[in-house]
């Protein structure tokens, strides 16, 4: 089953949002695989954004993800990348779908919420960053053959 990486970022956090994300997310059907509340550390923040190393907004993405806690998860479900994404809306508030996180709470790009993994591929190479293989949980759910369907 496809998983997925997200980040309750610290706004999310401060503003009490955790519960919110999670109950979107579980109400979509998605499972949680693994969870942890953490800070980040300047390192951690370094790899996990390596990609806009060099931006103009690069070192306040910086200071923001590393400026209070974050809620890290994995979650696990069919098409969970582009689900996810989809769940949290487009990067820029002002352009996210109705009905959407970004939408729905956010106004800055700067203090959109939330992270989800853009790729298969940097969803895999985010939850080994993020996540040791024992903290990652196989687990049945009840009603993973209602919202899953079975072939
Ligand atoms: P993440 O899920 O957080 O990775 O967001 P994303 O994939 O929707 O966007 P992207 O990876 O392009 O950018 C990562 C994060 O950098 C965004 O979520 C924003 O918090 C921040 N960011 C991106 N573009 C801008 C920008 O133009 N200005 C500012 N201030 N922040 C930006
Ligand atoms: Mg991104």
């Amino acid at each position: 089953m496809e998983r997925t990486f997200v980040l309750v970022k610290p706004d999310g956090v401060q503003r009490g949002l955790i519960g919110e994300v999670i109950a979107r997310l579980e109400k979509r059907g998605l499972k949680l695989t693994a969870a942890k509340f953490l800070a980040v550390s300047n390192d951690l923040a370094e790899k996990h954004y390596a990609v806009h190393k060099g931006k103009d907004f690069y070192p306040g993405l910086i200071r923001y993800i590393t400026s209070a806690p974050v809620m890290a998860m994995v979650w696990e479900g069919t098409n969970a990348v582009a689900v996810v994404r989809q769940t949290m809306g487009a990067t820029r508030p002002w352009e996210a779908a109705p009905g959407s996180i970004r939408h729905d709470f956010a106004l800055e790009v700067g203090r959109n919420l939330t992270h989800a993994s853009d790729s298969v591929e940097n969803a895999q190479a985010e939850i080994a960053l993020w996540f040791s293989p024992t903290e990652l949980v196989e687990w049945q759910r009840c009603s993973d053959d209602w919202i899953f369907g079975k072939n």
